[in-house]
């Protein structure tokens, strides 16, 4: 390669990793999602609010109990203006079905994300050499509370999980015990103990609360009174949250829909 592509190539590192910046941008006032349902009372717009300001400008320092381990500051730092995440801030699970491979319990906490970044003094867990990963970004969150206000049935008349339409497309409900802190949707289909779950990639939590109890704990590493298990040490702690700060922010999850 010629010198002079040496200098070309040099000078576009530069342009690419030289700014301050390395983050994503901030989108646009017009390109937000951030209104709520229409018909809220003067107290349902105050509980808007407060959990629009823990999702959005709550930002989690150290000594507001950030991690010691974690992926992201606030919900906004995946989840940028209710919106789509960014390659950026990429959240990492993993796990297996091979019985050779040691469990994946024996690692961390004993969940299956990685918490890839930690305050000064800890290490960043990152994953174990031989497991499958998955790499995902963050969904936007707007209009969640229309999904929460769906009755099981509707659900269970649209799931094809053989793909008997043809569509290339199987889909099957996650059925799986919902934590005991959640509250049990009147018109449930279930299946035993059971029940249909639907938030989250592959529908891995029951509702808004379960989904945003298990966020504050394995993204941000803050514990609450619903799920008080820090992901380093895997011991019980005092809740670095309050509930009312939590269901104000499931308050906001649901009622986010313009
Ligand atoms: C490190 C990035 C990251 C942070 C921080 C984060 N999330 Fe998420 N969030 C994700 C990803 C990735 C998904 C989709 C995969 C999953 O969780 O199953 C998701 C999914 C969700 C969903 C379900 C969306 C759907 O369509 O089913 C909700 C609700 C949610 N997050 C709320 C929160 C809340 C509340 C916080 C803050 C307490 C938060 N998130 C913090 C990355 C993040």
């Amino acid at each position: 390669m010629s010198k002079i592509f040496h200098f070309f190539i040099g000078l576009s590192l530069i342009a690419l990793f030289g700014c301050e910046n390395l983050g994503p941008e901030e989108p646009m006032e017009f390109e937000l999602l951030d209104g709520p349902l229409d018909g809220l009372t003067i107290s349902e717009q105050q509980r808007f609010l407060a959990g629009d300001i823990a999702f959005n400008d709550d930002v989690f320092t150290v000594e507001k109990g950030l991690g010691p381990l974690f992926v992201g500051t606030s919900c906004a730092s995946c989840h940028s203006g209710d919106g789509k995440g960014h390659p950026f801030n990429q959240l990492i699970r993993f796990g297996n079905n091979d019985l050779n491979l040691p469990s994946m319990l024996s690692f961390g906490d004993g969940r299956n994300q990685i918490q890839n970044k930690a305050i000064p003094g800890f290490e960043p867990e990152s994953v174990p050499d031989g497991f499958p990963f998955s790499v995902l970004v963050a969904p936007a969150v707007t209009g969640l509370g229309l999904l929460d206000a769906v009755p099981d049935a509707d659900i269970l008349a649209l799931a094809d999980p053989s793909d008997a339409n043809q569509d290339g497309i199987s889909g099957r409900p996650h059925y799986n015990i919902p934590p005991e802190f959640t509250k049990i949707r009147n018109n449930s289909v279930p299946q035993g103990n059971n029940y249909i779950f639907r938030f989250g990639k592959k529908a891995g939590s029951y509702d808004l609360l379960h989904q945003s109890v298990s966020a504050y704990n394995q993204d941000i590493g803050i514990t609450s009174l619903y799920d008080p298990i820090d992901p380093f040490s895997g011991l019980e702690e005092d809740p670095e949250i309050s509930t009312q700060t939590l269901n104000d922010v499931v308050f906001y999850l649901k009622t986010l829909l313009t």
